[in-house]
């Protein structure tokens, strides 16, 4: 176990979609940081309250291994991740503990504009481009369906015209990435939004309350939002 401490260390996305509004939001909450020279670490001056700027998909991982104590991430990652640890058979390290109304998208099915979609069943035998293979193993495995998962870190949305896959499994905001590529969307695996992720266990030392206003101030100002 990670050892005591008392100071609380966020994870935010670096930079991306994530990264402005997980930093306004916060400093809504009243946190002021002193940037430190190499812009990865943040420490903070209101309270004893620090960030740590990273890749989106470190932040379930530094969750589970006690190094931060709360993330912002997208669910879409959190449950990617989530899945993955479950197929090995790994407890959950991780959860979700708000909705925070920014960074809304749907991971979604999409397959090149000439298909006649008549449903699930037409993927047997398919091969599926996507950066989500745990989601989309278990979608699949839900609907019987047989067909095969490649995994690709990025540039999913090219798979099709490669040849190196015949559908995607990839996140859908504005529709624009799909459109450019001559795909369409056909079936919705998650909706996603931005989430403040934290512990399965809150720890037992100065974090916790810090913790607690923490949720409580994010609760005020993401209710005003609405
Ligand atoms: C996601 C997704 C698409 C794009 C879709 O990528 O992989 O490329 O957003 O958005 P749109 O519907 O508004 O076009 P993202 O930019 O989040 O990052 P990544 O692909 O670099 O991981
Ligand atoms: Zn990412
Ligand atoms: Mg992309």
């Amino acid at each position: 176990t990670a050892p005591a401490r008392d100071r609380l260390r966020i994870a935010i996305q670096k930079s991306g979609r994530l990264a402005e509004p997980a930093r306004s939001l916060l400093t809504a909450c009243g946190l002021s940081w002193r940037q430190s020279r190499d812009k990865l670490f943040c420490y903070g001056e209101s309270l004893p309250v620090d960030l740590l700027l990273v890749r989106d998909d470190d932040i379930p991982g530094l969750i589970a291994d006690g190094v931060c104590d709360f993330g912002i991430v997208g669910r879409n990652e959190l449950d990617e991740q989530g899945a993955a640890r479950r197929r090995i058979g790994l407890p959950d390290a991780y959860q979700a503990l708000r909705g925070l109304n920014f960074g809304q998208c749907r991971l979604m099915l999409a397959v090149p504009d000439e298909w006649d979609w008549q449903g699930v069943q037409q993927l047997a035998g398919k091969r599926i481009a996507t950066s989500y293979p745990a989601i989309l193993a278990d979608w699949l495995a839900e609907r019987g369906v047989d067909a095969q998962v490649v995994e690709l870190s990025g540039s999913v949305e090219i798979a099709p015209r490669l040849g190196t896959a015949d559908l995607i499994c990839d996140l859908v905001s504005s529709g624009a990435t799909l459109a450019a590529n001559q795909l369409k969307p056909v079936e919705t695996l998650l909706e996603s939004e931005a989430v403040l992720a934290g512990p399965v266990k809150t720890p037992d030392d100065a974090r916790a309350g810090l913790m607690a206003m923490l949720l409580r101030r994010l609760d005020g100002v993401v209710n005003v939002q609405d």
